[in-house]
């Protein structure tokens, strides 16, 4: 399928999908909308000093990056997992400006090594951050009680409604340790009724720029 990077409304790039009409983020701005669905409503909510975090969808690393600076303005351990099916190419992410855009020229090196790296390897980015990233389709994971929060940043429902069903919830579900926390920007009612299905407590929270709302699921 035909990709093409674009600038998002906050001056920050992100890659198209234009057959399908689909962003990698939130055409109004994907670093905007990365630190409202998971800074804010994820890692800020979790309140804690030493964390487990996984990524479905690891895609341009922009979640990754921004949970690094978090992670080290306030000093978190951070155990990452990036699951990613479909990596982006080395020349996508020439063109990713997140490092400009965040005004952090310090993580340059950690962005590049983010994306060279080994995958099934940790890496450690700082000395408070380790990365491993996962080439796998994350309808396979079968991880139990493994971690204390997932961003869900799969692409949207409207072009992938096999990635937001009861089953994949499940599997979410048992990843996460007992009042682990999962944030999507979807808020639509079919994936807020999958994820009631399997026994999450589930919250509809305020949507970044461009979008009314966003869910936040927790395992209680
Ligand atoms: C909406 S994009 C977000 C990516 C990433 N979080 C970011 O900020 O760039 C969704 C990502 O999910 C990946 N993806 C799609 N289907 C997948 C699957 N079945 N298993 C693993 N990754 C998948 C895509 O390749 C893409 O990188």
């Amino acid at each position: 399928m035909k990709r093409s990077i674009i600038t998002t409304g906050d001056g920050s790039k992100t890659i198209s999908l234009d057959e399908w009409n689909e962003q990698y983020h939130s055409k109004h701005g994907a670093i905007q909308e990365a630190y409202h669905v998971f800074i804010k409503h994820g890692l800020y909510a979790s309140r804690k000093n030493s964390i487990t975090i996984l990524e479905i969808g690891f895609g341009t690393g922009l979640n990754a990056l921004i949970t690094l600076h978090e992670g080290i303005k306030r000093n978190v351990h951070i155990k990452y997992t990036g699951v990613e099916a479909f990596p982006v190419s080395p020349e996508e992410v020439n063109e990713l400006n997140y490092v400009e855009a965040l005004q952090v020229p310090q993580l340059d090196a950690a962005f590049k090594q983010m994306h060279s790296c080994n995958w099934e390897e940790e890496i450690c980015l700082s000395p408070d951050f380790v990365l491993k990233k996962n080439k796998l389709d994350f309808r396979d994971i079968s991880t139990k009680g493994e971690f204390d929060l997932i961003y869900f940043d799969a692409f949207g429902a409207r072009v992938q409604p096999e990635l937001w069903t009861q089953a994949i919830f499940q599997k979410m579900f048992n990843a996460l340790k007992d009042n682990g926390i999962l944030v999507t920007y979807s808020a639509k009612g079919s994936v807020r009724r999958a994820m009631d299905a399997v026994g999450f407590t589930v919250e509809r929270l305020p949507g970044p720029p461009g979008k009314r709302e966003m869910l936040r699921a927790i395992k209680k």
